[in-house]
């Protein structure tokens, strides 16, 4: 079975808007997919559908044998420590400190208490540091979050991932809020840590070029469903340019 299955997403908003119609995806160990597709597509909600910052209102969500679909409160809270999520806007707390924004990374297993009076075990101090140092920003750790550049920023984000020992990365358009220079500097430092640790990565990504680069295997997504997914070395052009045909 493969680390993770995506089976028959579904989900409409309150709003009444549709954003994913029934979305499958399979995901083995050691790969990276990137979900390639227009703004608007569904690549936010399919992801945080995932881990269930949004309810999909059907569909199963299989991560390493456990049906996190159908998981309680508190079980979900644990399972989601497998998962290493990484978003756009990065979702710092902005009054801490680098350390403690990605200390806050072992939040999930040192429980909330430990966490408000900022206790942390000296072993995930240690290793926060370390990781601090392997994604370049160990001289800014006692900077507060909102001192920092954006490439600074995701670099924190990505260190908070990692800090949950993820058996999976979830990628939300990480470099859409950074210029493109500092964009691949990112996008470089998250493919070889995923090669490096063997963690597999699901990335969205608008921009196909990006996606032709980073990823293994190609997943378009339009208009909530799913058109095509194919190895990345032998996606042919008309599917990736069938996703850009809605713009036009
Ligand atoms: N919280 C929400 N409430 C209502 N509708 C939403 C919500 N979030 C997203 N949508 C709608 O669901 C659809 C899919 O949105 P989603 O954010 O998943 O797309 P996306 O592919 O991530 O777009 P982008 O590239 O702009 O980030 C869109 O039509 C959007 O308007
Ligand atoms: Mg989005």
């Amino acid at each position: 079975m493969a680390l993770l299955e995506i089976s028959q997403i579904r989900k409409t908003y309150a709003t009444g808007e549709v954003a994913l119609r029934g979305v499958d995806i399979s995901l083995n160990g050691e790969e990276v997919v990137a979900v390639l597709g227009l703004s608007g597509s569904g690549k936010s909600t399919l992801l945080r559908c995932i881990n269930r910052l949004v309810e999909p209102d059907s569909g199963t969500v299989m991560l390493d044998g456990v049906n996190i679909t159908k998981l309680n409160k508190s079980a979900l809270r644990k399972a989601r420590r497998n998962m290493g999520m990484i978003f756009q806007e990065f979702n710092l707390v902005e009054r801490l400190t680098v350390l403690e924004n990605v200390l806050s990374g072992t939040l999930g297993s040192s429980g909330t208490l430990r966490s408000i009076f900022r206790a942390f075990k000296p072993e995930d101090v240690k290793r926060g540091m370390a990781l601090c140092a392997r994604v370049g920003i160990i001289d800014h750790i006692r900077k507060r979050a909102d001192q920092l550049s954006g490439g600074q920023r995701q670099r924190v984000g990505i260190a908070r991932a990692l800090m949950q020992r993820p058996k999976i990365l979830l990628v939300d358009e990480p470099t859409s809020s950074l210029d493109p220079k500092i964009g691949a500097e990112v996008m470089d430092l998250m493919s070889s840590i995923s090669k490096e640790d063997g963690i597999p990565m699901l990335i969205s990504v608008h921009d196909v070029q990006l996606a032709k680069k980073y990823s293994d295997r190609i997943v378009g997504l339009q208009n909530g469903l799913k058109i095509f997914d194919d190895r990345t070395a032998t996606v042919d052009s008309e599917s990736l340019d069938r996703i850009y045909d809605m713009a036009s």
